[in-house]
C-alpha cells in the first residue's frame, strides 16, 4: 500500500488531483470511479479548476459512481446523482452519455445492478477508483458486516446512517433506507484506489484499515490485498497509526508501488 500523510485538507485534496489529473492526462478514455461526500470535494474543487484553467479535458472519460440511494429520483438534492452534477459535472466537458450512477429508482433493482456489474466490465474495468471511507470502516455503502466478495446489490443502511442522514430531509418520510451500492468485490477489481481521509473521526478506522486484520467488520480492510490500494490522508486521520514512519511519504520513493 502506498500511503501518503499530508498536512491537512488542502494538501490532501491537493495530492489526490494531482493522481486523477495524473491519470486522466496518461489516459485521457480512463474509467474513473467517483465517490460522494464531503471528502472528494475539494479534489472535485480541483479537478474544474484543471479543467477551466489548464484544459484538463473530460470528454474520453467513461464515470460510474459507487452507490446511490434507493427512492431518491436524481433530481433530489441528496440523491448521490445529484451531488455529482452540482459538484463536478455540470462544470467539466464530461459526455453524459459515459456517466453511469445507480439509479435509485429503478423497477428492477436487481437486474439493474447486474446491469451495472456489466456496464463495468464493458468499460474495460475501472482504472482509478476514488474512495471515501465511513468513520466505522465502511466503503461505498458497504457497511461493516458486508461479504468481502459482494457485487453491486441494495444494502439496508444501519440505523446509525439513517440517523445521521435525517437532518438533510425536510420530510421524514424520504429518508432512505436503503441504497445501491458497488460491492466489495466490485471496488477490489479497480485497477488503483486512491481512498482519502481526513478528519480525527476517521482515525480509528484507518488504522484498522491499515494495521488491523482484514475483516469483513472493517470493509476498508481490504484494502490491504488491494494490488494497488493508495492512501492520502491527512494527519488527524493518521494520528492513531502505529507506524507512521513506515506510512509516511518521506519513505516511500515517487511512484513505488508496494
Ligand atoms: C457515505 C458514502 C461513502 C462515503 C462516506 C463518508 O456513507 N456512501 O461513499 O465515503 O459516507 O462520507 P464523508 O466523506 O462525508 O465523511
Amino acid at each position: 500500500m502506498l500511503v501518503e500523510i499530508l498536512d491537512d485538507y488542502e494538501a490532501m485534496s491537493n495530492r489526490a488531483a494531482e493522481v486523477v489529473i495524473d491519470q486522466i492526462r496518461r489516459k485521457p478514455d480512463s474509467t474513473i470511479g467517483f465517490a460522494t461526500g464531503s471528502t472528494p470535494k475539494g479534489l472535485y474543487d480541483r479537478l474544474i479548476e484543471a479543467h477551466k484553467t489548464r484544459g484538463l479535458d473530460f470528454s474520453k472519460l467513461t464515470t460510474f459512481n459507487l452507490d446511490e440511494y434507493v427512492g431518491l429520483p436524481p433530481s433530489h438534492d441528496q440523491s448521490y446523482a445529484h451531488y455529482m452534477w452540482t459538484n463536478l459535472f455540470d462544470h467539466v466537458n464530461v459526455d453524459p452519455s459515459k456517466i453511469h450512477i445507480p439509479h435509485g429508482m429503478a423497477d428492477d433493482i436487481d437486474e439493474h445492478c447486474r446491469w451495472y456489474e456489466r456496464r463495468i466490465e464493458e468499460a474495460g474495468g475501472i482504472d482509478l477508483q476514488i474512495l471515501g471511507i465511513g468513520a466505522n470502516g465502511h466503503i461505498a455503502f458497504n457497511e461493516p458486516g458486508s461479504s468481502l466478495g459482494s457485487r453491486t446489490r441494495i444494502k439496508t443502511l444501519t440505523s446509525k446512517t439513517v440517523e445521521d442522514n435525517a437532518r438533510f430531509f425536510d420530510d421524514p418520510e424520504m429518508v432512505p433506507e436503503y441504497a445501491l451500492t458497488m460491492g466489495v468485490g466490485t471496488i477490489m477489481e479497480a485497477e488503483e484506489v486512491l481512498l482519502l481521509a481526513n478528519v480525527t473521526n476517521k482515525a480509528p478506522a484507518i488504522q484498522k484499515t491499515l494495521e488491523g486484520p482484514i475483516t469483513a467488520m472493517v470493509p476498508a480492510s481490504m484494502m490491504q490485498l488491494h494490488r494497488f490500494a493508495h492512501l492520502v490522508i491527512d494527519e488527524t486521520a493518521a494520528s492513531e497509526l502505529e507506524y507512521t514512519h513506515h506510512h509516511g511519504i518521506a519513505e516511500v520513493p515517487d511512484g513505488q508501488r508496494s
